[in-house]
């Protein structure tokens, strides 16, 4: 291995299946080890052999069907935990046990061993381990709290007894970065056969700084990083592979090292392991949240749409994003509303453009996030202009205790007019005071309610379709309001009516006229 390389070690269905409700199946865990070894990890920690029948089989499953990676198991530093490890990696092309006892004062205390009791086990099971396999990883837990002149005694131990990796965990995500680095450069500075072996560093978020703490251990001298995918992992998680991974590959001035990450595999693998453990990643998360790449804010956006390197230090292509989004909202500005709409196809003239940001800043003012879908939507209604009959206001009284009444104010042919009635319900309601204002014949031929996005302020979007001697005329629209939304369309539909039936009388053919016709 070249001394600029890092090898990454992926711990997430081993360490991060160890967090509480992160439990995944046996087809899960074949599945996310295969996308790790697809993406070029280079040692995958396949689970905890001893652990369980199940832990046992998935890890001999992986090591079975492993192409290119290292495959790991965990075994405590106890011969049973070893012989089982051993016997669940063996298929692999490439085998490695990874065995660890807690060496710090308060880890010692557990099993109960004095210092040189502690160190007898240590050289007893690495060198079991390393007679059963040619690849041996040993970590001290709880390094970071382990007494110096001790942690440097055990790892020589280690090192003698033939282990070829030297993790050093900090096991309660206690260090800081110049402390990480720091370390790394003394133990291999000082321990006899140091150079002979790879350092590894296996950070927890306890203190929110298990990815600084991991880059900073390489800086020091460590060549095998311990992650998971989101950063999964025991309380506040591990080093989050697709933060280190980017980190060096973004910064190579100052961190000029290589990781055999095929890094366009990210986002896909994220995804795969938010859904399979349960752990769904925040918004804000570092490269893989959903607002990574995201700029909602008129300066941002229009920044954006200039030069994607004003607010954007790595491309949402290189993690296997399709692209940057720019979310509309009420921060947005008019060249994010015009670029959206010139991405949907739509070509519209100044006046338009304006009319139609007027409503989806009215819109953006009742919605956190305005969807294409939204932006669809407003469109359509912006086209309708000059109707004979426009709705002015509506209030509905509805609920457990009685008839829903509907108290409706039209303007028809310039004339303002109010009517209440009662129904079956607000729709009903609605419907029965549009028909006292403007009375007509006209049946409803559908009527028909779709949220066009998610969440209880989604807009719904109605369409009504009436029909009259005949002729038949649809409407649309869209609301946060079901029953406002319910009554647009109504009142479109009843518009585009008035319209055909001036153009072609009474009788004509039934023929549906689409909204996009009128
Ligand atoms: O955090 C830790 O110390 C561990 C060890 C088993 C390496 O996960
Ligand atoms: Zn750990």
């Amino acid at each position: 291995m070249t001394k600029d390389r890092v090898l990454i070690f992926d711990t997430t269905l081993r360490d991060g299946e160890q967090s509480p409700g992160a439990t995944m199946t046996h087809d899960e865990k074949l599945e996310i080890a295969e996308l790790l070894d697809d993406m070029g990890v280079d040692i995958i920690e396949a689970g905890f052999p001893i652990a369980s029948e199940g832990d046992f089989r998935a890890v001999s499953e992986i090591a079975e069907r492993s192409k290119n990676s290292v495959i790991c198991g965990l075994a405590r530093a106890q011969l049973p935990d070893i012989d089982r490890c051993a016997e669940a990696v063996k298929k692999a092309a490439k085998p490695r046990i990874h065995t660890f006892i807690g060496t710090s004062p308060l880890h010692r205390a557990i099993p109960n061993l004095t210092q040189d009791e502690m160190a007898e086990r240590i050289h007893e099971t690495v060198t079991h381990a390393r007679n059963l396999v040619d690849n041996v990883q040993w970590s001290p837990m709880d390094a970071t709290r382990t007494e110096w002149d001790y942690l440097c005694r055990v790892v020589e131990i280690a090192i003698k007894a033939g282990a070829s990796t030297i993790n050093i965990p900090d096991t309660v995500g206690y260090t800081a970065p110049r402390e990480s680095a720091d370390l790394i450069k003394r133990l291999i500075e000082t321990v006899p056969g140091a150079d002979e072996v790879i350092f590894a560093t296996h950070c927890h978020n306890d203190l929110g700084m298990a990815t600084a703490n991991a880059l900073a251990a390489v800086e020091g001298g460590a060549r095998q990083i311990e992650c998971t995918i989101n950063g999964l992992g025991e309380r506040a998680g591990n080093t989050a592979l697709e933060e280190v991974v980017m980190a060096m590959k973004v910064r190579g001035d100052i961190m000029p090292f290589d990781t055999g990450i095929d890094t366009k595999k990210i986002m896909h693998i994220s995804r795969r392991v938010a859904t399979v453990s349960g752990f769904a990643v925040q918004f804000n998360k570092a490269i893989v949240g959903k607002n990574a790449f995201a700029h909602e804010s008129g300066i941002h956006q229009d920044g954006m749409l200039k030069n994607a390197e004003t607010f954007e230090i790595m491309r949402p292509e290189d993690v296997g994003i399709a692209g940057t989004s720019l979310p509309l909202g009420k921060h947005s500005g008019r060249a994010a509303l015009r670029a959206k709409l010139n991405d949907l196809g739509i070509e519209v003239g100044d006046n338009q453009l304006k009319d139609i940001f007027v409503r989806f800043k009215e819109l953006a003012d009742r919605k956190k996030e305005v969807f294409d879908d939204d932006i669809l939507a407003l469109v359509s209604t912006a086209e309708d202009d000059g109707n004979q009959i426009n709705l002015v206001n509506l209030k509905v009284v509805c609920g457990t205790g009685g008839q829903a009444e509907a108290e409706l104010e039209l303007e028809i042919d310039g004339q303002d007019v109010t009517a209440i009635c009662k129904g079956d319900g607000p729709v009903d309601a609605t419907f029965k005071a549009v028909r006292k204002l403007h009375p007509n014949t006209a049946r409803l031929q559908l009527y028909q309610v779709n949220a066009v996005t998610e969440g209880t302020d989604a807009q719904a979007t109605v369409s009504v379709r009436l029909e009259e001697d005949g002729i038949v005329a649809t409407g649309q629209s869209a609301d946060t309001d079901t029953v406002v939304a319910s009554a647009k369309a109504y009142i479109q539909a009843l518009n585009r009516l008035l319209v055909r039936r001036s153009k072609v009388g009474p009788g004509a053919d039934a023929k549906e006229i689409s909204y996009k016709d009128v």
